[in-house]
């Protein structure tokens, strides 16, 4: 089997803040193989995009910072790198999109500029060649007319479109690995399907490895090969998309799909999970979703579970699935 692109391992990163030690990202571990789509799925405030943020080294800083863990990626620990190091590989090896495209397109130079900008940082196309490389991006990004966007500014364009334009930026020196932070959280649901798409099949051309995160679940089974979901700063449950969707195991994934807005039911949910994520500087002792677990036992009050492999594929954190085979058996209770 192939060595994983990225492999991050008990990643804890944590913010200093006026009401004490947040900590936002608390122990995750998972493993992205070449050519691989994985989900994060969880709600508001559960650690995804600092996740995302923690790989490409992008925590806001002083208050945020790596507390612990390893980032491998092609076999080497991000962590150790140098800043110039770790800006070399930005936007080359690893580009990420965001929610919302304006905030991070400049506005006062045109889309041809800034993609023809985003190629010459890393020197890979240069002059007429980087013009033709914007062209053609914009091209398969979707566009109907290239040479019109190309010398258009952000302002002119469509939210659809600003997030195609960055698209284009983010795939503009191939990247092996794209984080997509909710990049269609801010768009109406048919332009959100057909981004979706666009994401699937650039990711199929280009063989590239792909990290969605999503609050959505409902969106996971059209682009993921596998999902974590997250809760409280963990990843709570790893599973290949279709078997996440077809039996969850833990609680909170079973809350989140059956709170997914059906089409038989026009829409509407039938059950929301109650309650919200509490704030990182304050995690529940024990299991961090016990005060809104349905399927609550004694043990859940006061023991943090593990996580236990369930078969290959799979893992779990939650006391209902008790195992021998421990994958992370020196957590802290709290
Ligand atoms: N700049 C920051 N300073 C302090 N705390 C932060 C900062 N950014 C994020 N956090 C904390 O980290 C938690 C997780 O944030 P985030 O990863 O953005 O959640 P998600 O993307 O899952 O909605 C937030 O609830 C917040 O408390
Ligand atoms: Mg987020």
């Amino acid at each position: 089997m192939n060595p994983p692109l990225l492999e991050v391992n008990s990643l804890r990163t944590y913010f200093n803040t006026p009401a004490g030690l947040s900590r936002a990202v608390d122990g995750v571990s998972f493993a992205l193989l070449p050519g691989e789509t994985m989900a994060i799925v969880g709600e508001s405030g559960s650690g995804k995009s600092i996740t995302a943020l923690s790989i490409m080294q992008l925590v806001p800083e002083p208050a945020g910072f790596i507390e612990s863990g390893t980032i491998q990626f092609n076999g080497k620990d991000l962590l150790d790198l140098t800043w110039e190091q770790m800006r070399s590989i930005r936007g080359r090896q690893i580009s990420m999109i965001f929610q919302e495209p304006m905030t991070s397109l400049n506005p006062v130079f045109t889309i041809g500029f800034q993609i023809r900008e985003a190629m010459l940082t890393h020197g890979k196309y240069r002059g007429d060649a980087a013009t033709a490389r914007a062209h053609s991006l914009l091209e398969r990004v979707g566009m109907n007319s290239p040479d019109k966007v190309l010398r258009q500014y952000p302002h002119e364009l469509s939210g659809g479109m600003r997030q195609r334009v960055m698209i284009a930026i983010a795939l503009a020196n191939e990247p092996q690995l794209l984080l997509a932070d909710e990049p269609t959280t801010a768009l109406d649901v048919t332009i959100q399907a057909q981004i979706l798409t666009l994401l699937r099949d650039l990711q199929r051309d280009t063989g590239m490895s792909m990290l969605l995160i999503t609050h959505d679940l409902g969106i996971v089974s059209q682009v993921a090969d596998k999902v974590a979901v997250m809760y409280a700063g963990q990843i709570v449950e790893q599973a290949p998309t279709r078997d996440l969707l077809s039996n969850p195991h833990h609680p909170y994934t079973q809350g989140l799909i059956a709170s997914l807005p059906s089409r038989s039911r026009r829409g509407n949910a039938l059950f929301t999970l109650e309650g919200v994520v509490p704030p990182p500087t304050r995690w529940p002792g024990g299991c961090r979703f016990h005060d809104r677990c349905s399927k609550r036992m004694e043990i859940c009050n006061t023991q943090m579970p593990s996580t236990t492999s369930q078969g290959e594929y799979r893992s779990v954190r939650c006391h209902l699935y008790p195992s021998a085979e421990a994958v992370t058996s020196q957590e802290p209770t709290r």
